[in-house]
């Protein structure tokens, strides 16, 4: 083993130093909380970053994880994975779409997604297909899916991005009326149904039933990347189900596994048989355990209301939160939906990652000035009332020193 360059003065000087990490160490958790290597415990709003649906060591995934193990980990897509099937079918009924195929994170999913929308187009005569995407958006950190981001601090660095794209603002129909008019080239419209890592951003639900009748109308695809906002969050199974439409193509990732890896290209009958044998595939995706970290964690979901859950401690969780910061000089709106909220500030706060940690709460700050809380859905109003009473005091005591720039 080579040994680091003495000039390196990381913690993990070994592994490439692409995030910004404090300076903690998790060992193992509990439901909504972790502990590090120094014992200390924390309440975690951070959830994996929407991952931990289930929170942590779940008493039932954790067996019929270890099951699964012990069957089978991975095989490979040369021969049939009933698993798949299994988890397919129940992601088609709960979205009432037709079809599903497995990768193993949000990216890939969303990759995927960009594949359909091109071969949709060259399958109906567009050679350069286009496919209109969003300020603010974010959809991974692959060459494609950071081009389709909408964010320079993302891209900068990795020109020439793929061409292909037309971006809009968010919630402007007339703008992409005025693209659909210019541009004969679209093919699919592609978002997130909430904006998360560009500061919890909704798209309205009358904008998503706008948008739902212009692709009808133009035979565009309705692509709505459900990564961060998807599987019970904000307390319906999708998040576009709140404006009670439906998309012809959904990537999902982060909280299907409850922290396995994985990611799912959920598609309509529009876009189902867009992709045929030879046009897509993955070594890992759809392996044995991924599929059955889906199958149980839906199943848990559903068997222990954890919709309803995220809903009503979304709820409670936003009303503390109003209850202590709404008016204070510096607070600039509450966003968000169930359990997926944002508040921005009036000013960066990414320091207080490290001060929520001393005070012993995991969250995130995005979009430089927004607090972000993204908990398991298992949460409950103990623990919603701990995040309150750890955050309120902070950003509190964060607006009162620090000068607006
Ligand atoms: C909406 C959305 N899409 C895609 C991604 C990328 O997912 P992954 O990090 O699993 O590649 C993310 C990650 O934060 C996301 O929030």
């Amino acid at each position: 083993m080579n040994a680091p360059d003495p000039a390196i003065h990381r913690p993990m000087p070994h592994v490439l130093n692409t995030y910004g990490r404090l300076p903690i160490a998790l060992t193992h958790g509990r439901g909504c909380w972790v502990w590090d290597t120094q014992g200390r415990r924390y309440l975690d709003a951070l959830g994996g970053i929407a991952v931990n649906t289930l929170g942590h060591a779940h008493p039932r995934l954790v067996p019929a994880l270890q099951d699964q193990v012990a069957r089978m980990i991975h095989c490979s897509n040369y021969y049939e994975v009933p698993l798949q099937e299994q988890l397919a079918a129940r992601l088609c009924e709960l979205s009432g779409l037709a079809g599903a195929f497995f990768c193993n994170s949000g990216l890939e999913a969303n990759e995927g997604a960009l594949k359909i929308a091109r071969k949709y187009g060259h399958d109906r005569g567009i050679s350069r297909p286009q496919v209109i995407v969003y300020e603010k958006a974010f959809h991974g950190r692959s060459i494609a899916t950071l081009s389709a981001t909408g964010n320079p601090k993302v891209q900068k660095g990795f020109e020439p991005l793929v061409e292909g794209f037309v971006r809009v603002p968010l919630n402007d129909l007339d703008a992409i009326r005025e693209v659909a008019r210019t541009n004969p080239d679209v093919v699919a419209v592609f978002l997130e149904v909430i904006q998360g890592e560009g500061g919890i951003n909704p798209a309205r639900a009358d904008y998503l039933r706008g948008l739902r009748a212009l692709c009808d109308e133009r035979g565009w695809l309705l692509m709505l990347d459900e990564v961060q906002c998807g599987l019970g969050r904000t307390g319906k199974w999708f998040a576009h189900q709140w404006a009670g439409i439906r998309p012809d193509v959904m990537p999902l990732a982060k909280g299907l596994g409850s922290g396995v890896p994985i990611g799912a290209i959920v598609c309509g009958l529009k876009a189902v048989d867009v992709l045929g044998p030879g046009n897509h595939g993955t070594t890992f995706g759809g392996n044995p355990l991924a599929m059955r970290a889906g199958v149980e964690t839906l199943r848990i979901m559903e068997e222990e209301g954890l919709l309803a859950n995220a809903a009503a401690m979304g709820e409670l969780l936003m009303g503390e939160l109003r209850r202590g910061l709404q008016g204070v000089a510096g607070v600039v709106e509450f966003r968000g939906q169930g359990l997926m909220i944002g508040i921005e500030l009036d000013r960066p706060c990414g320091v207080l990652l490290q001060r929520a940690a001393d005070a012993g709460l995991m969250i995130s700050v995005t979009a430089d000035r927004v607090v972000r809380l993204l908990p398991a859905l298992v949460i409950g109003a103990d623990e919603v009332r701990g995040i309150a009473s750890i955050l309120v005091p902070l950003v509190r005591d964060f607006l009162a020193e620090a000068p607006a720039s």
